[in-house]
C-alpha cells in the first residue's frame, strides 16, 4: 500500500510586507535582499490570526481539492514551530474547528523540516493500513518570533500554511521518506526561550525572545546537507536525477536552492521556486510551493517529485514521490 497525495492547499495572510517597506524599518536594501536571498516580499499574519487560523484555511483548500469532507479525515498532523499555545496542540485546535472527533491529532516540532517529518509519519500510518485519510499540514506565524530590528534575520521570514490530504493507493504515491537531525549544531540556529528553560509571567516578554541565527554558517551546512540528502535519496531508490520532473525544496534562500539543483544537474526550470513571494515560512514552505505548482499547472499527475527541507535543530528530510 502506498500513500498518495489526493489534494493540496495553501494559505497566505493578506498583509504583504515588501522589501521596500523593510528598507524603512532596518538598514537594508531591496537589492541586498533580492541578491542574497531571492526574496521580494513576505506575508504577515494579522494580530488576531494564529497558526491554527492559517492551518485551517490551507486544510480546507486541500480537502476541497481532494474531494474529501471532515468526516473522511482520520489522522491530523501539523508541522509547526510557532504553535498558538503550548497545548492543546495545533492539530487538536484544527480538529475542533473542522468538527472532527476522536482521530489522532498532534503537531511535530522540527523547525523548517516540520512538514517533512509530518509527511513521513502520516505516510507510515497510511502505508500500514492504519489510516485511510490523513491531513498533513505545515503552518507558521514566524513573524511573532522575529526580531524586527535585526536586519540579518527579519528580511528572511514570513507567515503561511500549506496542506496535503494523503490517501491509500495501490500505485505510488510516496516512494520513500528519509529524515535526519544533528543536535550538535543547535547554537547556529535557535529560539532561546520556552516554558521550561525560561518560564516567566509573560512568555513573549523575555528579552531576546527571537530567532537567533549565524546565517553564514547555517548556509554552509544547509547546502552540504541538502545536496547530500538529495543524492542519497536518488541512489537509495535507483533513480537518476534526470528522471525527476520537479525538485520542490524548502524555500529559505535562492542560493541554497541553486546549489542543490546544480549538484543534481537539474535546470532551474525544473525547480519550484516560490520564496520570492513569501520568504522563509519554515514548515509551511514545502507544501505551499507544492500547492502553487499544482494549481498553476506546473506539477501534473504522475510526475516524479523530490521534496526536501532543512532547518533548526538541525533537522532535515526528503521525500521522493509520484504525484
Ligand atoms: N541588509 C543589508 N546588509 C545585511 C543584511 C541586510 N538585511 N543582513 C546582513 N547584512 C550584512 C552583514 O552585516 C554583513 O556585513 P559586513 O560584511 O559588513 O559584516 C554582510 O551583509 C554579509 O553578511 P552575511 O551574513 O555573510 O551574508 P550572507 O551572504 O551569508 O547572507 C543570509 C545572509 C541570507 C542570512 C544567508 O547566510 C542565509 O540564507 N543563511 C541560511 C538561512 C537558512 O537557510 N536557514 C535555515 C532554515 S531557517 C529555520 O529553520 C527556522
Amino acid at each position: 500500500m502506498y500513500a498518495r497525495i489526493a489534494g493540496t492547499g495553501s494559505y497566505l495572510p493578506e498583509r504583504i510586507l515588501g522589501n521596500r517597506e523593510l528598507e524603512t524599518m532596518v538598514d537594508t536594501t531591496d537589492e541586498w535582499i533580492r541578491e542574497r536571498t531571492g526574496i521580494e516580499r513576505r506575508h504577515i499574519a494579522a494580530e488576531t490570526q494564529t497558526t491554527a487560523d492559517l492551518a485551517e484555511q490551507a486544510a480546507r483548500r486541500a480537502m476541497e481539492a481532494a474531494g474529501v469532507t471532515a468526516a473522511d479525515i482520520d489522522f491530523i498532523v501539523v508541522g509547526t514551530t510557532t504553535p498558538d499555545v503550548v497545548f492543546p496542540n495545533v492539530g487538536c485546535l484544527l480538529q475542533e474547528r473542522l468538527g472532527i472527533r476522536g482521530c489522532p491529532a498532534f503537531s511535530v516540532e522540527a523547525a523548517c523540516s516540520g512538514f517533512m517529518y509530518a509527511l513521513s509519519i502520516a505516510e507510515r500510518f497510511i502505508a500500514t493500513g492504519r489510516v485511510a485519510c490523513a491531513l498533513v499540514i505545515g503552518a507558521e506565524t514566524l513573524s511573532r518570533i522575529v526580531d524586527w530590528s535585526d536586519r540579518s534575520t527579519c528580511v528572511l521570514f514570513g507567515d503561511g500554511a500549506g496542506a496535503v490530504v494523503l490517501k491509500p493507493s495501490s500505485e505510488p504515491g510516496i516512494i520513500a521518506c528519509q529524515l535526519g537531525a544533528d543536535g550538535h549544531y543547535q547554537d547556529l540556529l535557535y529560539h532561546p526561550y520556552g516554558p521550561s528553560r525560561c518560564p516567566g509571567p509573560v512568555f513573549g516578554d523575555q528579552e531576546g525572545h527571537f530567532i537567533h541565527m549565524k546565517g553564514n554558517e547555517v548556509f554552509k551546512v544547509a547546502v552540504k546537507t541538502l545536496e547530500g540528502i538529495a543524492e542519497k535519496m536518488l541512489v537509495d531508490n535507483g533513480v537518476d536525477a534526470a528522471e525527476l520532473d520537479w525538485l520542490i525544496p524548502h524555500q529559505a534562500n535562492l542560493r541554497i536552492i541553486q546549489a542543490t539543483a546544480k549538484r543534481l544537474r537539474m535546470p532551474m526550470e525544473r525547480v519550484v521556486l516560490t520564496l520570492q513571494d513569501h520568504g522563509n515560512t519554515s514548515a509551511a514552505s514545502i507544501p505551499m510551493a507544492l500547492d502553487a505548482a499544482v494549481r498553476d499547472g506546473r506539477v501534473q499527475r504522475g510526475e516524479l517529485l523530490l521534496l526536501e527541507g532543512f532547518g533548526g535543530g538541525f533537522t532535515w528530510g526528503a521525500c521522493l514521490l509520484r504525484f
